[in-house]
């Protein structure tokens, strides 16, 4: 076995996959892209970018297309994270692959360096370090993050043998044939970037890793049992903002101490209110006497009146939840209103500025 030199502490790169257009996640994403989702008070990626620069990335290319603007608008060049920040776009987006190859011209290390490959969209408390240092030191082309999941057919299922080495990559096959999934980061050694294709709509899942693996490239798996999310859905977004106010999923980025809430400044939580279970309330939001608001997203200027009742659901910015009013695992878009006695249940949706007068949606037949 080859013994390379690691990458001392701070000398790594990494290019962040934001291009993404969150369909999952509207009526949220309509404006914001999921990356910038406030999530247990700032920006989702904050947590991320955090935990990449602990575990010493200090220069990050952000692979950007779907309202690429507003990545530059949330972190500059990084100065008041630590870290140096770029950001390459798409005009038209080119699949992960074509993203990484893409964002590779803004890298600065050598044919030879690792480069940490992150999905923008993956909370995980997992080693990076480790990682870089197992992939460093087995000489690898690719090692990829690996995780356990229940259900595998919704993610890039990753076979490994005995040795570690990946010996297929399924993507969201209907058979898979291990729980062990594709966890979405990885390293790269420079030189194998550098194959994709230029400009053109690869993707590393579909094309990528089956042809280095097809070809006999050593292509490795790094398994924990670390905390580990993908957020792409309203459910798994709540979850992971929770997780982070509730201290599940240590973040550096997490703006106060971990508990049962999170107040944002200018917030204003009645005495004879109770706010739980790991919700954070935004800036300016304002949750009234009798209510009750748990496991929540409530966005910056957002009201929930006496006596409603608030759960494992986001409130959009601005949006207003009326007196008496019951919201469960359901998304409340920006703005909109839901008049007195209405009761939202799990999936609902409510579009932005959209106005529910009272009552109009009920489950008991009591009214
Ligand atoms: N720049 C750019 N251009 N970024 C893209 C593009 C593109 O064309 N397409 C997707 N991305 C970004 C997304 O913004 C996201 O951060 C990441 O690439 C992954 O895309 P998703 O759309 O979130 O994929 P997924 O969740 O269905 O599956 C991926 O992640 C799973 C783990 O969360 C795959 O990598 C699976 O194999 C993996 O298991
Ligand atoms: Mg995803």
């Amino acid at each position: 076995m080859t013994e390379h030199s690691s990458p001392g502490r701070g000398d790594l790169e990494a290019i962040l996959l934001v291009g993404g257009k969150g369909t999952r996640l509207r009526p949220l994403t309509l404006g914001v892209p999921k990356p910038l989702l406030p999530t247990a008070g700032v920006p989702f990626l904050a947590h991320q970018l955090a935990r990449a620069r602990a575990h010493g990335v200090r220069r990050i290319v952000f692979a950007t297309s779907y309202r690429a603007s507003m990545f530059a608008e949330a972190f500059g060049d990084g100065s008041a994270f630590g870290l140096d920040l770029h950001y390459m776009t798409e005009e038209t987006p080119l699949g992960t692959g074509g993203a990484i190859r893409n964002a590779a011209d803004a890298l600065t290390c050598g044919p030879d360096s690792p480069v940490l490959i992150l999905n923008g969209d993956t909370l995980s408390g997992h080693d990076i370090g480790a990682q870089v240092e197992r992939h460093v030191t087995r000489g690898a082309a690719v090692t990829l993050h690996l995780t356990e999941v229940d259900d595998p057919s919704r993610f890039g299922c990753v076979p490994i043998d005995d040795d570690g080495r990946v010996t297929a990559f399924l993507e969201k096959t209907p058979n898979p044939v291990t729980n062990l999934i594709n966890a979405g980061c990885y390293v790269f050694t420079r030189s194998v970037i550098d194959t994709i294709p230029a400009g053109e709509v690869v993707s590393v899942e579909r094309e990528t890793f089956p042809g280095l693996i097809e070809a006999g490239e050593r292509v490795l798996g790094y398994a924990d049992r670390s905390y580990w999310l993908d957020v792409g859905t309203p459910e798994a977004f709540v979850q992971g903002s929770r997780d982070l106010v509730l201290g599940r999923l240590s973040s550096p980025a997490l703006p106060g101490v971990p508990g049962e809430a999170l107040a944002m400044p200018g917030a204003r939580i009645s005495p004879e209110a109770k706010v739980m279970g790991g919700t954070a309330v935004g800036a300016g939001a304002v949750v009234e006497s009798g209510a009750t608001v748990s496991g929540s997203v409530v966005g910056d200027g957002a009201v929930i009146r006496a006596g409603a009742v608030v759960s494992d659901s986001v409130v959009g910015p601005g949006a207003r939840v009326e007196a008496g009013a019951v919201v469960r695992d359901a998304v409340i878009g920006d703005r909109a209103v839901i008049g007195p006695g209405n009761e939202l249940r799990a999936g609902a949706r409510v579009w932005p500025d959209v106005h529910l007068p009272e009552c109009a949606i009920r489950f008991s037949a009591d009214t």
